[in-house]
């Protein structure tokens, strides 16, 4: 199989060229058509509560993993005592009560997920933060007191929008004139490592036909102009979009193996195929052996970290 290729933003993508390839030296069928089961809605419903559940069963690990990318965006918001703040998509809650411990005793955080099973998760580890709250709704349409906010925040929660500038928009409508807004995102699946080590080494042993996880929609600002053009156009200024990249891991060896087994472009695949998870187990697992540490196997996450200012 290839090694993908060495410069990030090559034209050539990854997937395309190396997955497809060793899928059709195999015999496989082009991974022209997604898996169809059953109704494309309760397809999607059923996918996104196996995805919800899953991040809720595994929050520890996952939080583990994404910590040094949060912090990341977190210094670029620089939240202050006191202040008012949004968690976009804030799943289990880890930066929501990171940043409850920011503002202190007068300031206020609300995190917002679309997901229940995540919430339950967030509301436990928050149950002794006076001044962090959770509401289980879509950010995109929520109607979040206007003005309030003194700066929105989000750790890989902004992907996911099915009108991204009527999104941010209505996030922006939350803020104070002003107010800040710093998230972090994926950059493209061919940079980063947390997806293409596992990909690689279960590509042989994959289904024939799936969707191209490169374009799946945590992928889905992973260009630095579509983020330029949806916040300006949601009335945002001094957009600044600065590349980070960072080997990241879960913990031991196990924790890594099972997170990405479960969790990330080849977890989903495993996740919604269950038969091909003891096919995957062995080669994912020397591809993880090979990046072994004394902090566990690490990978390198790449990742966009985005600050910005409310116009009004
Ligand atoms: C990749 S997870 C990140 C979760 C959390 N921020 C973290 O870093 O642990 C993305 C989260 O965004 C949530 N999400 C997706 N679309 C959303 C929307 N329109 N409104 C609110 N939350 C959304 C998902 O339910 C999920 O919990």
């Amino acid at each position: 199989m290839r090694s993908p290729p060495s410069q990030p933003d090559a034209p050539v993508r990854f997937w395309r060229i190396a997955v497809m390839t060793a899928f059709t030296q195999r015999g496989h069928c082009l991974p022209v058509k997604p898996i169809v089961i059953g109704k494309m809605e309760e397809r999607t419903l059923n996918r996104a509560d196996l995805a919800d559940r899953t991040r809720a069963e595994l929050h520890a690990p996952y939080e583990r993993q994404l910590a040094p990318l949060g912090h990341r965006a977190m210094s670029e918001l620089s939240p202050n005592l006191g202040e008012y703040i949004l968690d976009i998509g804030c799943g289990t809650g880890q930066t929501s009560v990171e940043l409850g411990e920011k503002v202190g005793s007068t300031g206020e955080v609300l995190g917002i997920d679309v997901a229940p099973a995540v919430l339950e998760v967030a509301a436990e580890k928050a149950k002794s933060c006076a001044r962090v709250r959770f509401v289980q709704a879509d950010a995109q349409v929520y109607p979040f007191e206007p003005g309030l906010y003194d700066a929105a925040f989000s750790r890989f929660g902004v992907m996911f929008f099915t009108d991204p500038v009527a999104a941010f928009i209505n996030i922006r409508r939350a803020l104070k004139a002003g107010g800040r807004i710093a998230f972090v995102c994926w950059r493209s699946l061919e940079e980063n490592e947390l997806d293409t080590v596992p990909l690689q080494a279960a590509c042989p042993y994959l289904p024939p036909q799936l969707e191209d996880p490169s374009s799946a929609p945590p992928f889905s600002f992973s260009k630095a102009d579509k983020i330029r053009d949806t916040l300006s156009a949601a009335g945002f200024a001094g957009i600044e979009i600065s590349a980070h990249n960072e080997e990241v891991g879960s913990g031991d060896l196990d924790s890594m193996l099972e997170l990405t087994l479960r969790v990330g472009s080849l977890g989903k695949i495993v996740r919604e195929n269950p038969s091909v998870r003891p096919l995957v187990l062995r080669p994912v697992k020397e591809a993880l052996v090979a990046r072994d540490g004394p902090k566990g196997p690490q990978l390198n996450a790449a990742t966009w970290v985005v600050k910005a200012r409310s116009l009004t």
